[in-house]
């Protein structure tokens, strides 16, 4: 196996060390309440730019990794019902982060959007010094909404923004991290492609909110601004160019990456690019990161991924009945108290064999 990239070494650190870290601070409360400083006081060990990124901007990487998360709970939610479903057990995640497949550049697009989204999100909300919210200063008034306000009203830009330019930059500063520029093989070309497809698959589908201002519900003046789509959007359209990905090999200069056959296009900068076929992720392998579909619970009347057909990969599956306690017969006691009752709820689960 080849050694990783450099962009492959950025997804490492962002994802697998702080993932080992992050198990820590659960074990002592809420990640969301340690102190910024501490990924980076356990990274003393690293060189080189993510050391440097430690150093100046601990609170910024701190952004960084919950973003990583946040495009990791992505990934699992988008393949919560196909064979490979994200899980982020360390090495055999870490196997699929090696490869250049499908998988793989979907995780690194998903996460390089979780990193802009995050950083984003903390600017807006001012919790950081370097960046804010956007008070965008255009003359140009937003595209008013159709529907919206009578002919007379006046638009503006107003309120406060998501400024997503600083997140963008901070999302390549660290997932894009190469010591030095040039000697690019093609992996690495893959690898940055997908990151920006990620970040783009955000960028460029920003959303205009709007609010009225006006005597009794007249929309004398309305007041618009930018807002960042939903993540699920991001990862909707995301998991839409996988479905899409295009196969690339490396050109003859070795700096640019040509489509696979004949009839295909070439990629556009939003696609999904990957290199080699995935595996078919039916039984556990350490070399291919595939931890098998054995166990998994899959639904025995659907047809499509998630069924047992497909997921238990013609192996077949066991029925299982599990036992358990929900709350039910709830009751609203004035004031201000629900009441339930425990009733204990029997079910049938399809699991793979
Ligand atoms: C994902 O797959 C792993 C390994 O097969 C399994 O342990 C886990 O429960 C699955 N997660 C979901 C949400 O199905
Ligand atoms: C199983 O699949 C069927 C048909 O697609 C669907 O109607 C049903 O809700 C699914 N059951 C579960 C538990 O997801």
């Amino acid at each position: 196996m080849l050694p990783p990239s450099r962009a492959q070494l950025g997804l490492f650190f962002i994802l697998l060390f702080p993932a080992n870290i992050i198990g820590l601070w659960w074990a002592v409360g809420s990640p969301l309440v340690m102190e910024p400083n501490s990924i980076c006081r356990k990274m003393k060990r690293l060189a080189g730019k993510h050391a440097e990124l430690c150093q100046t901007e601990p609170e910024i990487v701190n952004e960084v990794s919950k973003g990583a998360r946040l495009g990791l709970r992505e990934c699992q939610y988008q393949f919560r019902s196909r064979r490979w479903n994200c899980t982020n057990h360390n090495k055999y995640f870490g196997k699929i982060l090696q490869q250049d497949i499908r998988e793989t550049a979907f995780v690194y697009a998903v996460t390089a959007a979780g990193v802009i989204h995050a950083v984003t999100q903390a600017c807006s909300m001012g919790e950081l010094l370097q960046c804010s919210c956007e008070v965008i200063r255009s003359r140009f008034p937003p595209h008013p909404i159709a529907g919206a306000g009578s002919e007379a009203s006046a638009w503006e830009w107003g309120g406060c923004g998501d400024d997503v330019e600083f997140g963008y930059e901070k999302s390549r500063q660290f997932m894009d991290a190469r010591q030095k520029k040039g000697k690019s093989d093609i992996r690495t070309l893959i690898d940055l492609h997908n990151n920006e497809a990620g970040r783009l698959a955000l960028k460029n589908h920003m959303r205009t909110e709007c609010k009225c201002h006006g005597l009794s519900g007249s929309c004398t003046l309305t007041t618009c601004w930018k807002k960042m789509p939903h993540f699920r959007e991001v990862g909707d359209q995301l998991l839409e160019r996988f479905n899409g990905a295009i196969k690339v090999m490396g050109g003859n200069d070795g700096k640019t990456l040509v489509p696979v056959g004949h009839s295909i296009k070439p990629p556009d900068q939003q696609d999904l690019i990957y290199s080699a076929d995935s595996p078919d992720f039916c039984n556990a392998n350490r070399k291919t990161g595939s931890l098998g579909t054995r166990g998994r619970a899959c639904n025995s009347t659907a047809m499509d991924l998630g069924g047992c057909d497909l997921l238990c990969c013609g192996r077949g599956h066991r029925e299982e009945a599990v036992v358990f306690q929900e709350n039910c017969l709830c009751r609203f006691h004035w004031c201000c108290v629900v009441q339930c009752k425990k009733c204990t709820v029997h079910k049938e689960v399809s699991l793979c064999l």
